[in-house]
């Protein structure tokens, strides 16, 4: 029996790994802090509320006191942190609140585990801290050893976190692990990223924005496939060590559109070529062959089935999204696509 405290389990791939632990390993405590920023969702985790060795806390990572009190009273084992301003966008707009959580709140995060010890400390990275590779490079990959190179303020703010994680781990002797995945689609995708938007757009018959000319290269990966190496690294991986998640599944952003447009049966014609994102990386590519070979992980689902469960998914839940994109959410898309 363990106790796993997971932040931002309100957020997509958090609320996922809940899920994933929950069922792996019904016996541990798992307690959730999240602090609800627009991409945390309470009834994400309806579900996992009703079990009693699952407990929430509303507190922000970057609350110091409120963060002490909760390893006061609970003592994790282990700590996830997910919690991050995730998107990209956003960050173009507003650097600041990237800093604020997703660095300072990685420290504050570290502070707690050092002062009431746990046996494991794993940040959550992605594949953004390698930067990009060019697009006529097929050849090339990121491994471990790729260095940190960042485009966005995204990016940026992440790779200043792992910086740090492997800091504390030098310094203080924390004993930390950093995974950095490539993306993730699935269940519970807020409607701002490109694959759930994609699907919420085409089936309201409005403009599908593709950003440029949508031949930026992302590397997708199903989010249970992530949580699975989570669950592997956080318990067998080496202390100190960084692992690289990946399926090898390259894809160009246009023909993810045209998948989904055909899966649901719209017209291709809603594709709208729009302004591209500023500093926009061209392609990513995980080389995933030290997790592989040091902790067995492979990925179980195929593109080809994971973007059906997906779409799937999205169709049997629009009351979960339909909500979202009825509030605030309608007055970002004015400001980030209205004149784009
Ligand atoms: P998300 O935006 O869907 O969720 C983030 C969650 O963190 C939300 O529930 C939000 O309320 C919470 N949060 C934000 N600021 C907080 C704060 N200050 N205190 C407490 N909670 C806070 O993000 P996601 O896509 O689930 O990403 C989770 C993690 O995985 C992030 O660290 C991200 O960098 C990383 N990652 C994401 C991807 C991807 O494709 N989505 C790929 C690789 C790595
Ligand atoms: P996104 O889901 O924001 O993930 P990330 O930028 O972290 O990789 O975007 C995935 C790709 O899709 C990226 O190349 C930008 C592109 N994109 C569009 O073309 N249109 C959109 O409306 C969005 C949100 C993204």
């Amino acid at each position: 029996m363990k106790k796993i405290l997971i932040t931002g389990g309100a957020g997509f791939i958090g609320a996922n790994f809940i899920y994933y632990m929950q069922d792996r390993h019904p016996d541990y405590r798992l307690i959730c802090v999240d602090s609800l920023t627009y991409a945390g969702n309470m009834s994400t985790l309806e579900k996992a509320m009703a079990k009693d060795n699952f407990v929430f806390y509303r507190t922000d990572i970057c609350d110091r006191q409120a963060i002490y009190e909760i390893f006061e009273k609970e003592q994790p084992d282990i700590v996830v942190n997910f919690a991050a301003e995730s998107h990209v966008d956003r960050s173009i707009e507003n650097p600041e609140v990237f800093l604020d959580t997703n660095i300072k709140g990685t420290m504050v995060m570290m502070d707690a585990a050092r002062k009431y010890g746990v046996e494991r400390y794993h940040q959550v990275s992605t594949d953004e801290v390698y930067g990009d590779l060019p697009l006529d490079r097929p050849d090339l990959f990121f491994t471990e050893e790729t260095p940190i190179t960042t485009s966005s303020p995204y990016s940026s703010s992440k790779a200043a976190a792992d910086l740090l994680v492997q800091a504390y781990h030098r310094t203080y002797g924390l004993p930390v692990t950093i995974s950095r995945c490539s993306n993730n689609y699935g269940p519970y995708q807020f409607p701002e990223k490109l694959i759930p938007l994609m699907i919420a757009n085409a089936l309201a018959e409005k403009p599908l924005p593709v950003y440029g000319e949508g031949l930026n290269v992302r590397d997708w990966l199903y989010v249970e496939d992530h949580c699975k190496a989570i669950d592997m690294i956080i318990h067998d991986g080496v202390v100190g060590e960084v692992y690289n998640i990946g399926g090898h599944n390259e894809m160009k952003n246009i023909d993810i559109v045209k998948i989904i447009c055909k899966a649901l049966g719209k017209s291709e014609d809603l594709i709208t070529y729009v302004t591209d994102r500023k500093g926009h990386d061209m392609r990513y590519a995980i080389d995933p062959e030290k997790i592989h070979r040091e902790l067995g992980w492979l990925p179980d689902t195929m593109f080809a089935d994971g973007i059906q469960k997906t779409i799937q998914w999205y169709l049997d839940n629009r009351p979960w999204w339909e909500q979202i994109i009825s509030g605030e959410y309608m007055d970002y898309y004015e400001k980030m696509y209205g004149d784009r």
